[in-house]
């Protein structure tokens, strides 16, 4: 259970609030680079821990992330002409480029004066991998890109997708650590889906219902360590680093591409799951790639053009009685992402933890939201960087291992949980 005024603390990320101060110390995704496709593509409208932004990308393919709304009177720049290096808007014609600065005020006599003082707030945009990143803080604190390993390997051994999830990022993060809910919500899931199917660590997840949780300190946040019993007595360990604020990934099965996801606030009632896949020494093959685009694994199926999940609040998840009879599905909602973002939105958008009633499974959610409030309070008070600013925080991967009953997970996992190029995942 969490006090209202803490759950106030971790959930709202708007501009002047403390959880929004502390995102904004750090490189997210803002979206992906499909959305931009080439020079002069439309321009694309998006909110980020509240704030209402325009993503371009110019002539000379430089990317552009400003405020939506025009400095004239106000209007979206979402209909705005992007040609010859800005984007004009379509009110009255003012042009600004990818900086944000105005460039152009064709009704007026004096134009270039004038417009040396007219410039929008913008934000870097930079591609990395699949992903383009943004920084919403204080231009003088911008730190180095990220190195996280999926968006770094080269492009065939990597795929990322976004859906649009209708609940406040902190409960879709908490989701992520939450080992214990696979057993249940995803067993369907662990038998059939093609890109978890077939693992033996699967068998230990599903033969053992009461896991073991331990959480281990790590520079960037937390490796939360699920154990469960494997044969001749020994541990099977799924291990899910996250790093700070909310980059998580899942332990892998056996030789599929690692998964994982980073949960980015859209405002406090909606968040963006970026979910990834990657493999680090081989190419995905065209089946794999095939699965993440039909939205298996956890990946979802989106009306097309857009990244709305075909199956969502407005059509109950297309629930299926008779599969969830059958037990093809544990909840009757098809797909492991929608299992997960159906139940998490079911909480209402910002859930009241003051009712919760946590037990031993919830550990690393607990110690989770204690690194949080720590973090915020500490970032608040005393101006102290959060940990995963830095970029060494996040050359960290999952883990999937048995190993010796009197084993700590995390000495014998030391090199298991670094991400290190060219170097075959740990798993079973
Ligand atoms: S409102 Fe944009 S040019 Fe007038
Ligand atoms: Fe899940």
């Amino acid at each position: 259970m969490l006090k209202p005024e803490i759950n106030e603390l971790l959930t709202r990320t708007g501009p002047g609030t403390p959880m929004g101060a502390m995102f904004r110390q750090y490189w997210i995704p803002a979206m992906l680079a499909e959305e931009l496709p080439e020079n002069d593509s439309p321009p694309v409208r998006l909110k980020l821990l509240s704030e209402r932004l325009i993503a371009f990308r110019d002539s000379e393919g430089r990317y552009g992330l400003i405020d939506e709304f025009c400095a004239h009177r106000g209007a979206s720049l979402w209909f705005g002409r992007n040609e010859q290096s800005g984007l004009r808007c379509a009110y009255h014609g003012w042009k600004y480029d990818v900086t944000g600065q105005c460039v152009e005020v064709p009704s007026e006599p004096d134009n270039n004066n004038f417009c040396a003082n007219v410039k929008l707030t913008a934000y870097p945009l930079v591609r990395i991998g699949d992903v383009l990143w943004t920084y919403l803080g204080d231009p003088a604190k911008q730190p180095p890109l990220p190195e996280f390993e999926f968006a770094l390997v080269p492009p065939e051994q990597t795929y990322t997708s976004k859906r649009w999830q209708e609940s406040n990022w902190l409960q879709a993060f908490e989701g992520g650590i939450d080992s214990s809910h696979v057993t249940f919500l995803h067993s369907g899931g662990l038998k059939s889906d093609p890109l978890f199917k077939g693992a033996k660590g699967n068998e230990y997840n599903m033969n053992d219902l009461k896991p073991f949780f331990e959480v281990a300190e790590a520079d960037g946040g937390l490796f939360v360590g699920a154990r469960r019993n494997a044969e001749d007595g020994q541990y099977y360990w799924r291990i899910t680093p996250w790093v700070m604020p909310c980059f998580t990934m899942v332990p892998p099965r056996g030789d599929h591409p690692m998964h994982g996801h980073f949960w980015i606030p859209i405002d406090d009632h909606n968040c963006w799951a970026y979910s990834f896949d990657y493999h680090p020494v081989r190419a995905l093959t065209e089946a794999e790639r095939q699965a993440m685009k039909d939205g298996h694994g956890v990946h979802s199926a989106n009306i097309p053009g857009t990244y709305r999940p075909q199956a969502n609040k407005d059509n109950d998840y297309l629930m299926d009685r008779e599969a969830q009879r059958a037990g093809e599905t544990y909840s009757g909602i098809k797909g492991i992402a929608m299992q997960d973002a159906s139940l998490q939105e079911s909480m209402g958008p910002i859930v009241d933890r003051s009712k919760e009633r946590l037990v031993s499974a919830d550990t690393g959610i607990i110690k989770a939201r204690q690194r949080l409030r720590k973090a915020v309070l500490a970032l608040r008070d005393e101006g102290v960087v959060p940990p995963g600013v830095d970029p060494a925080h996040h050359r960290v991967r999952s883990a999937a291992v048995v190993l010796p009953r009197e084993s700590s997970f995390i000495e014998a996992c030391q090199d298991a949980l670094t991400a290190s190029p060219g170097v075959p995942q740990s798993t079973v």
